[in-house]
């Protein structure tokens, strides 16, 4: 700890009311304003040290005027809950004891295998080959917004094929970008034949067709078989959402012809929330 809040060389040092932890004598309440800080004794000393030096020649410290919540003091209580989102989706004991390892630095070579093992875990769940295969660190909605982000530029037109609240999301999000927005409807409970697909890419002739495979507001799983090679043929970016699919029922993006894919964590897949996979073809 004492490493970590370092004096600045030749700073005043402002952070002191980390008092409950150090030996220091703290005087007046939360609501008292600032006191002047003496300066460092010496450039790059431990805070710690430098505390104990002050102590030792007089009780003047400063306070914080945000107390310290009395929450962090209480040990956390995690209730065992049965997490139903597509239907029990626990993490597996093998995914706790993960999260259970020790911390490595972003930068760490061991942090980088570990990352390219994930990113081969999930071509392989994808069954794609794409390169760009990574996992963005946000859930579902963020795998939705980077997709949108990155595909569309103002007055780019788009196709989506709209039978639940996910045609409304993706179009809300597309929209945001500037884009031109065209839905291809079917009633909820429904899905999307490949021929009405195909009539609707020759009259809008869109830069990108945003399909949803397991349309959670209806419960529809959509037919993918097909689609890519139409995309194809209307140099059209095909695009899939599978976060209430992957992991549920196969998906082979390179077989058909998907150009991006996106996925949650915390649905089928049983991971804990906070990271969406990704794969983009070289097309994307
Ligand atoms: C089909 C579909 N897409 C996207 C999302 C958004 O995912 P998240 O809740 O992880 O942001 C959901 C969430 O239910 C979903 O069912």
């Amino acid at each position: 700890m004492p490493a970590l809040i370092r004096c600045l060389a030749g700073r005043s040092c402002r952070v002191r009311a980390v008092s409950a932890l150090w030996p220091v004598v703290v005087k007046g309440s939360s609501t008292a304003s600032l006191s002047p800080s003496p300066r460092c004794p010496e450039p790059g000393l431990p805070y710690r040290l430098r505390a104990l030096q002050t102590s030792a020649r007089s009780t003047t410290t400063a306070t914080m005027h945000v107390p310290s919540p009395v929450s962090l003091q209480e040990p956390m209580v995690v209730p065992l809950k049965t997490l139903m989102g597509p239907g029990p989706s626990n993490a597996h004991p093998r995914v706790l004891e993960a999260q259970s390892q020790p911390l490595l630095g972003h930068l760490h070579a061991e942090f980088c295998k570990i990352m390219d093992d994930c990113k081969d875990g999930i071509r392989y769940m994808f069954q794609t080959e794409n390169r760009v295969t990574l996992a963005l660190s946000s859930t579902g909605h963020g795998g939705m917004e980077c997709v949108m982000a990155n595909l569309l530029e103002r007055d780019d037109v788009i196709l989506i094929a709209h039978n639940g609240v996910w045609g409304d999301r993706s179009s809300d999000m597309a929209r945001r970008q500037g884009a031109v927005v065209h839905q291809i409807k079917e009633p909820a409970g429904s899905g999307f034949y490949l021929q009405e697909l195909r009539a609707a890419l020759d009259v809008y002739k869109p830069k990108v067709l945003f399909v949803t495979h397991g349309e959670s507001s209806t419960g529809v799983l959509q037919n993918l078989n097909g689609i890519g090679d139409v995309c194809k043929a209307h140099d059209c970016l095909f695009v899939v959402d599978t976060v209430a699919s992957l992991g549920g029922v196969p998906f082979y993006a390179d077989q058909w012809g998907v150009d991006v894919v996106y996925t949650g964590s915390q649905k089928v897949l049983s991971a804990p929330p906070g990271t969406a996979p990704i794969s983009l073809s070289e097309n994307a």
